[in-house]
């Protein structure tokens, strides 16, 4: 039976992930408010088409950072590739570079920076960075990034500490002993160790993640590497602001896949402020609850200029590894396409601000 839209994926990844991954990957913080948030923020955005416009032709194509980009929309880092299918993070990236999209490696990969590298050369690739208690092992992340084509660094802003993800610390959640955080074979940073009662992971970020770190980190950062910085886990226009002070190039408006703190507004409703804030002087990309065409769209419309998928690829890759991703990307993409056509855009820059309007527009 063919796969027809993201829903389908989930529901196949789900008849195949072991539950320590599934409840892993599907997870929020606390009561998942802001997780269902995520998808009904966007379902409170109508669509207000146009007719009567040519749209024999449409052009997704788009770029950033000077990269060209077959579609606006990208893979956003999530960890621990491998648990979904061996293919892991180099068929999740050979995917994306076959798509003409951008791939995001977390930090906490099961494939290391240069084995990516190796796996997906064509590939436009960013680096998610989390910054460790250990600054050179920070700074030796950054330089294996560099040598490796990595063309932006991602900082994740949103992650002093792990949020409290109920089904993870119920499941004493581990890495299975097979895998390994890939980039730090050699560290005494590797690995995910079960803690009882507890979830391994938050244990090893409370251990190894710098809970102290304030803006003036990104000027260090700066000064030692000339790569684009990219904060990632924005949600006010307060930090959007503080991002352009501080130099970065860009920013993803994200609640983390509503895995950090519950109750923080959807992503796609944090988006208007920030764009209005940085929008003119920053690129402004947002993630967060994106399962159709409709949604690219509505973040678009609203001022993002790229948007990141981060559950629809782990649930394509455990479906059926690098093939399910390209085939969940071809569904998404299609699905855009006939947004796009639907609505009277040829291009991106035919989707204005007025083709969404809130629910309550209409509720008056
Ligand atoms: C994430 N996310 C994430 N973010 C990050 O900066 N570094 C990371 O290692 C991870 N890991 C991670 C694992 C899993 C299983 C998930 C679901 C998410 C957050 C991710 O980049 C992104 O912000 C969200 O996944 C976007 O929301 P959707 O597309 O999953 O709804």
């Amino acid at each position: 039976m063919s796969l027809v839209c993201v829903e389908d994926f989930e529901q196949n990844a789900k008849t195949k992930l072991e539950k320590n991954a599934l409840d892993y990957y599907k997870s929020g913080a606390g009561e998942q408010y802001s997780l269902k948030l995520n998808r009904d923020a966007f379902k409170r955005l109508r669509l207000r088409p146009r007719c009567l416009r040519d749209v024999s032709q449409i052009n997704i194509s788009c770029e950033i950072f000077g990269h060209k980009l077959q579609w606006p929309l990208g893979i956003a880092p999530t960890a621990m590739q491998k648990m979904a299918h061996p293919d892991g993070e180099g068929g999740n990236a050979r995917a994306a570079g076959k798509a003409g999209s951008i791939f995001i490696l977390s930090t906490l990969s099961t494939t290391s920076l240069e084995d990516l590298a190796a796996a997906a050369p064509d590939t436009i690739k960013w680096f998610q960075l989390y910054i460790y208690k250990d600054r050179s092992l920070t700074e030796s992340l950054v330089r294996r990034a560099e040598k490796a084509n990595f063309k932006a660094l991602v900082l994740t802003i949103d992650a002093p500490i792990f949020g409290h993800r109920r089904a993870d610390v119920r499941n004493n959640f581990s890495l299975p002993s097979h895998l390994s955080l890939a980039n730090f074979q050699d560290e005494k940073a590797n690995g995910v160790i079960t803690m009882k009662g507890a979830s391994g992971i938050n244990e090893y970020v409370s251990s190894q993640f710098d809970p102290t770190l304030s803006w003036k980190d990104i000027k260090w950062l700066k000064e030692i590497t000339k790569l684009p910085i990219v904060v990632k886990g924005v949600l006010t226009a307060e930090d959007a602001i503080l991002a352009r002070e501080f130099g970065c190039h860009g920013v993803i408006v994200s609640n983390h896949g509503a895995r950090q703190i519950d109750t923080v507004p959807a992503s796609i409703e944090a988006l208007p402020e920030v764009v209005k804030a940085v929008g003119n002087d920053l690129v402004v990309m947002m993630d967060g609850g994106i399962l159709e065409g409709n949604d690219i769209f509505k973040a678009l419309a609203l001022g993002a200029k790229a948007v990141f998928v981060g559950r629809p690829a782990v649930w394509a890759l455990a479906y059926n590894g690098q093939r399910g991703v390209e085939e969940m990307l071809h569904v998404l993409r299609k699905d855009f396409e006939i947004t796009m056509a639907l609505i009277g855009c040829q291009a991106l820059k035919d989707i204005q601000p007025s083709m969404v309007a809130h629910e309550s527009t209409y509720s008056k």
